[in-house]
């Protein structure tokens, strides 16, 4: 292979890795789970929303945050300013990066499992 080739080839290689790793970015929010268990623990989270995320009762009831459905920006506006009960946390308190943290780590939580998938139930 005459060496222009090979630098052609290695370019597209590096141009296909550079287009593989954008899409990746898009589709998972860049979030580290593990940190985001950690803050969501000691910023209280679980007091209210559980520590697995199944939700509670407060004042009235504490929305499940496993699984959540929310954007990422939703996640975050809730945060930021409340519709209800649940206090607000500036960016003094909670970083964009802890909230997407956060964010990462309600999205690995398992949530509730069907009824169908307990064997108890099902006997
Ligand atoms: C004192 C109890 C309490 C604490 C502490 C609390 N929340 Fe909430 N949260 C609520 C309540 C109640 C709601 C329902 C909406 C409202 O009252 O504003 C809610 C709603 C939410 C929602 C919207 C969920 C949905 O599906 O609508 C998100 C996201 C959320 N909380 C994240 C958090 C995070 C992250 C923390 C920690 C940084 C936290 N909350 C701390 C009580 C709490």
């Amino acid at each position: 292979m005459s060496t222009f080739k090979l630098v052609a080839a290695a370019g597209l290689f590096a141009a296909a890795m550079l287009g593989a790793a954008s899409v990746g970015a898009q589709d998972t929010p860049a979030g580290d789970a593990a940190h985001g268990r950690v803050v969501f623990l000691k910023e209280a989270c679980f007091t209210c929303h559980g520590r697995s995320g199944q939700g509670g009762a407060y004042n009235g009831p504490a929305p499940i945050l496993a699984q959540t459905a929310l954007p990422l920006e939703g996640f975050r506006a809730q945060i930021r300013n409340p519709v209800n009960d649940m206090p607000a946390y500036s960016d003094a308190v909670l970083s964009d990066k802890d909230i997407a943290d956060i964010y990462a780590f309600v999205k690995s939580l398992p949530g509730a499992r069907s009824p169908k998938d307990v064997p108890i139930l099902n006997n």
